[in-house]
């Protein structure tokens, strides 16, 4: 066998990656924003290169983390912003990977100027919803505009609750998501935000469940990425 080929698997493969967390502003100086690190999105962004992929990293709020070297960065701030740069890139990718924690909502209006406490007490904020950028994705995949063989990795971060496991929201997340492959994390109690260790499953579209034990992110990384070798093309150098 050649030796090259396995450790540069996904040369030749572009590969998008969104990482970080996204501030949706309430004025010049506030947002709402979330616990996100990056640090798994970044993982897998070094990882997917060391493997001789050409990457592109999308990425909202990290923890200062340095850029993996060979990786093109495109900052992002909102979702909003996020969304557009996936829609400009996607059709040129072999891999789409959404592991950035995106904000379901963003406040409706957003302040020219600082917010003043004022006598009044705190106003409530109204909220208006977020596009969905992994769903688009798979939409725009299934309407054609992104090729039929781009795969799809979506991240679930869950706590369980009284309606079920981390496992059965991310079985009902994978079906309503429509993408390829799902990692499912479990999180809350300092688990997966902001740590080095990640711990959770693999589930993909085809029925196929993988625990993912306790390890660093860059463990779990080239996990993810051996099951998006398996589902990319043979053919596609
Ligand atoms: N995601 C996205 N666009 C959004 C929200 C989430 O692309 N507006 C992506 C995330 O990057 C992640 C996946 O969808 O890959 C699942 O995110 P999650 O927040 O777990 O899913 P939601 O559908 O928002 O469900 P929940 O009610 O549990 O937050
Ligand atoms: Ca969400």
């Amino acid at each position: 066998s050649d030796p090259d080929a396995l450790t540069y698997d996904l040369r030749g493969t572009r590969v998008l990656i969104t990482a970080g967390g996204t501030r949706e502003p309430l004025d010049p100086v506030r947002y709402l924003g979330n616990r996100s690190s990056g640090k798994q999105g970044f993982a897998l962004a070094r990882a997917a290169s060391h493997r001789g992929a050409t990457v592109t990293l999308i990425a909202g709020a990290t923890a200062e983390l340095a850029v993996p070297s060979g990786v093109e960065l495109i900052p992002v701030v909102t979702a909003a912003q996020m969304s557009e740069e996936i829609a400009k890139r996607s059709d040129e990718a072999d891999v789409v990977i959404m592991a950035a924690a995106v904000a379901d909502f963003r406040p409706v209006s957003v302040a020219d100027s600082k917010i003043k406490k004022g006598s009044a007490g705190p106003a409530p904020i109204e909220l208006t919803t977020n596009p969905d950028i992994l769903r688009s994705l798979v939409a725009a995949r299934t309407a054609g505009e992104v090729a039929a063989s781009t795969v799809i990795v979506g991240f679930a971060a869950e706590t369980g609750d009284a309606t079920g496991g981390v496992l059965d929201h991310g079985r009902e997340k994978l079906a309503r998501k429509g993408c390829d492959l799902l990692v499912v994390n479990a999180v809350g109690d300092g688990k997966a935000f902001g740590t080095d260790d990640n711990t959770g499953w693999l589930l993909a579209a085809t029925g196929t469940e993988t625990a993912l034990p306790l390890g660093s992110k860059t463990l779990m990384a080239s996990r993810i990425l051996d099951a998006v070798t398996d589902l990319l093309p043979v053919d596609r150098c």
